[in-house]
């Protein structure tokens, strides 16, 4: 379960639950994260966005929201957490935001209102498949027709991903993960709630413990002169992108999914 139990408020009233991220992690996960949404949503009229959740606008340096799609009217950010969402509001520049304390299963929203919906590794921390549908199912029932949902979710074929998951059970790391499933079984979950999957992707390549782990030792002995060695490595692993072993590298799963306009009334 990843409702409203506590556990998110224990997370959000730690003071730095990113600390695994270093700072240039961070700016990577931001860019690669807004490029792919700006990519998606190009030539889409965006009145209206949707983050479902807050954890990067509370604490990191990989925020995404704020400064998404410049113009947009109404931005909204959910989070369980009521902790995670007011420290959002606190760093937020922008004036007109709503940031709200709700789950994602049960959307304070009404039908048909979002434009675009951005929902990056928020889902894969439920307990099980269907928590994960159900969530599915509210993200499609707030979109508009011609609408977009972006949605990542932790790659669940990274096999460092499975030990993350297992620690993360013995309460070893800054947050519980939960269900995840393949890109294949995102892509047929977004069919089954009526979305057309317009796109697809993997994201940010990296043995991530060891990764997290070299980062953050790293930055530990140097501090300011592990930007090179940091920056060096983050661009080997962004190769892994281009070779046949990329499912097991991915950290993430990425689709686009669109929700289909409505037929013209006769
Ligand atoms: C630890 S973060 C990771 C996600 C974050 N987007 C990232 O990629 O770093 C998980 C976030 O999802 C929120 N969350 C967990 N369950 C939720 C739910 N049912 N509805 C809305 N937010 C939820 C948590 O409060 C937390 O802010």
């Amino acid at each position: 379960m990843s409702g409203n139990d506590g556990r998110w408020d224990r997370v959000g009233e730690a003071p730095a639950p990113s600390w695994y991220l270093d700072p240039l992690v961070a700016r990577q996960k931001r860019e690669v994260h807004q490029q792919l949404v700006r990519k998606w949503t190009e030539g889409c009229p965006v009145e209206s966005v949707l983050k479902t959740d807050l954890f990067e606008e509370a604490f990191g340096e990989d925020q995404i929201l704020f400064d998404l799609i410049p113009g947009t009217h109404r931005v909204i950010g959910i989070d369980v957490s009521r902790a995670i969402a007011a420290r959002a509001m606190r760093r937020s520049p922008l004036g007109c935001a709503r940031f709200v304390a709700a789950d994602v299963r049960s959307l304070p929203l009404r039908s048909e209102l979002i434009d675009v919906v951005v929902s990056n590794s928020t889902l894969d921390h439920f307990d099980t498949r269907e928590e994960f549908q159900a969530a599915l199912s509210e993200l499609a029932r707030v979109l508009r027709p011609g609408g977009v949902l972006v949605i990542t979710i932790d790659n669940a074929y990274n096999p460092l991903y499975q030990l993350l998951r297992l620690l993360s059970r013995f309460g070893v790391g800054p947050f519980p993960l939960g269900y995840t499933t393949s890109l294949r079984g995102l892509i047929q979950s977004l069919e089954k709630h009526g979305l057309e999957v317009a796109d697809k992707s993997r994201l940010i390549h990296n043995p991530r413990l060891i990764s997290t782990l070299l980062f953050l030792s790293l930055r530990r002995t140097l501090g300011k002169r592990a930007d090179t060695p940091i920056r060096w490595l983050l661009g080997l692993f962004s190769r892994l992108d281009a070779l046949p072993t990329w499912p097991l590298t991915a950290c993430f799963v990425a689709a686009c999914a669109r929700k289909p306009s409505n037929p013209p009334e006769e």
